[in-house]
């Protein structure tokens, strides 16, 4: 199958659907998304969107909480864009139709979230993403100009003379085809995947990442990887994300003695940034030897089932009952703060080349993204990229920060792992407390592994295991030299033989390009 379009945009989530309906302006879309059309980080987001549209907030104080929780990474211009261009990007959902929570005087009800110092969470109720993945579907759907076409997973970026001019792709196990575009948009997400507990669902595996350093674009910051501080934490269930909300509504972290241990970690206690709280759950439990718990019991339990009905479901399935009982949680890999370098218009490295959402790089979120920026980044850097690709010349993007040239590792002298051996060693040993020893033995495997996959055939066959374990092998192994090499602690990045962080050597961006 060889399809041709003017515009190619690769994933469903809410950066490809966004900047899909803004390419149909200007000519015909491709979109490939590997599995169903809404299965994506978006569709699972529950706390919701932020936006400085509250009548006590402006841009600047939005800009100034991300700048603060990004620990001195943030590019400012990046933040700068996304906090003035966020209001009118989200007044745009809500004119389409977008049924986010309302008050009483009928205006958006807005949340609050972790390190955000107002209120300034649009939300649909604990479902934000199932409903925004909704509205723009719907409106992609109706759009004459945009052909979907699902469970089309891309294996490669197509380059001519210097340029992306598309990707090869397959559909099922056989079915290899190849899409052809002026420009082609990477909107693949995260990477929750790479590690063993995580709450991102199959599909993010960082499929983006991976093709764009083949073809040997610029990845940025990959050693920023979010922790979720809390995910549901019972034997043999799935790592069920307990959002952030639930806590700015006045949940509270407790040790099995019941204390609200926080509060000696921090001064702003369980609504501290992500890392923190993260990090201070691990030592809790290391600590007393048992496990932490979200409690929700003095708040109305009306309102906490009214208010979070996905997740008491959740909890119900589990055994336990949201309003009432203790709930047992965990950090668990959220978020990919790096990824693919781009501009602020979303072009990488390659000409023709554009990344935007989860997978791209603009520097938006520093260290440590604030929640909830994440649905926002994806929303205006979607439409921004969108405007870029529409535009002509198309220049590759210039960017600064150091740059580093890596080579594949040479010859296969291990067998080709297992998926769960490749997350379970990213998790225990890149995870969220990291050392040297633990590093450069993780590094030293990957290294075999990789050399492994490639000899194998790696990611462009189409055994559908051996893509996905070299797709994670690939990135756990970018992540893992780039936790190596940064020599201090920053945002979500712990080094416990460097626990401080460093802004003499290490206020700094790091790159990396691959040399095949
Ligand atoms: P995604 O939404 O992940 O979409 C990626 C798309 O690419 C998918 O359609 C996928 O199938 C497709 N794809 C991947 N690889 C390929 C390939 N090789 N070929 C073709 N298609 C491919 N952020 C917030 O701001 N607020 C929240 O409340 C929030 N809650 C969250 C809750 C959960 C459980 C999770 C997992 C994340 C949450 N986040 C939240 C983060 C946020 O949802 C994501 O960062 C954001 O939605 C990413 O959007 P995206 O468009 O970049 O990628
Ligand atoms: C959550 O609801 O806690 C997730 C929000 C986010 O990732 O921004």
């Amino acid at each position: 199958m060889d399809l041709r379009a003017d515009f190619l945009v690769i994933g469903s989530g809410i950066a490809g659907l966004r900047a899909a309906l803004s390419l149909a302006e200007a000519g015909e879309v491709v979109i490939l998304t590997k599995s169903d059309p809404g299965e994506s980080n978006t569709g699972y987001a529950q706390g919701g969107i932020a936006a400085a549209i509250g009548a006590d907030d402006s841009p600047e104080l939005h800009a100034r909480d991300t700048i603060a929780a990004g620990d001195g990474l943030c590019v400012p211009e990046a933040v700068d864009r996304l906090v003035h261009d966020g209001p009118r990007d989200v007044r745009e959902l809500l004119d389409w139709g977008a049924a986010f929570d309302r008050d009483a005087d009928g205006r958006p009800s807005l949340g609050r979230e972790a390190a955000h110092s107002v209120r300034r969470v649009l939300h649909a109720r604990d479902a934000t993403g199932r409903e925004i993945t909704r509205l723009l579907w719907a409106r992609v759907s109706a759009c004459a100009r945009i052909r979907l076409l699902d469970d089309a997973g891309a294996t490669e970026l197509s380059i001519e003379d210097g340029a992306c001019t598309g990707v090869r792709f397959v559909r099922g196990a056989v079915d290899v085809g190849t899409a052809t575009a002026r420009r082609t948009l990477l909107a693949t997400g995260g990477a929750g995947q790479v590690f063993r507990e995580t709450t991102n669902p199959a599909v993010a595996t960082g499929d983006g990442i991976a093709m764009a350093a083949r073809a040997g674009a610029r990845l940025t910051d990959l050693e920023f990887v979010q922790f979720h501080p809390t995910v549901l934490n019972v034997e043999g269930a799935p790592r069920f994300l307990l959002s952030e909300a639930l806590r700015g509504e006045g949940a509270r972290l407790v040790n099995e003695a019941g204390e609200a241990f926080m509060t000696r970690d921090d001064p702003a206690g369980d609504l501290a940034p992500r890392d923190v709280v993260a990090r201070a759950i691990v030592r809790e439990v290391e600590r007393t030897g048992t496990p932490v718990y979200l409690t929700l019991a003095h708040l109305d339990a009306d309102f906490v089932t009214r208010r979070f009905p996905t997740i008491a479901r959740a909890c119900a399935h589990a055994g336990f009952n949201l309003a009432r009982d203790r709930i047992p949680v965990s950090p668990a890999a959220h978020y990919l703060m790096g990824g693919v370098a781009t501009d602020l218009d979303a072009r990488t490295s390659i000409p023709g080349l554009f990344a935007a959402g989860e997978v791209a790089c603009t520097g938006v979120h520093g260290a440590n993204r604030l929640a909830s920026n994440s649905l926002l980044e994806g929303l205006v850097f979607g439409a921004r990229a969108a405007a870029a690709m529409k535009a002509a010349p198309q220049p590759a993007a210039l960017m600064v920060g150091e740059l580093i040239d890596v080579r594949l590792p040479g010859r296969a002298s291990a067998a080709v792992p297992t998926a769960y051996e490749v997350r379970d060693l990213m998790w225990r040993s890149v995870g969220l407390l990291r050392i040297a020893r633990g590093l450069e033995a993780a590094s030293a495997q990957l290294d075999a592994w990789l050399a492994a996959c490639e000899a194998a055939g790696g990611a462009r066959r189409c055994d559908a295991e051996l893509r996905r374990t070299t797709t994670l092998v690939t990135v756990g192994w970018f992540i893992a030299r780039a936790a190596l090499r940064r020599h201090e602690s920053r945002g979500a990045h712990f080094r416990a033989d460097f626990p401080a962080r460093d802004d003499l050597h290490w206020s700094k961006h790091v790159s990396d390009v691959l040399h095949t």
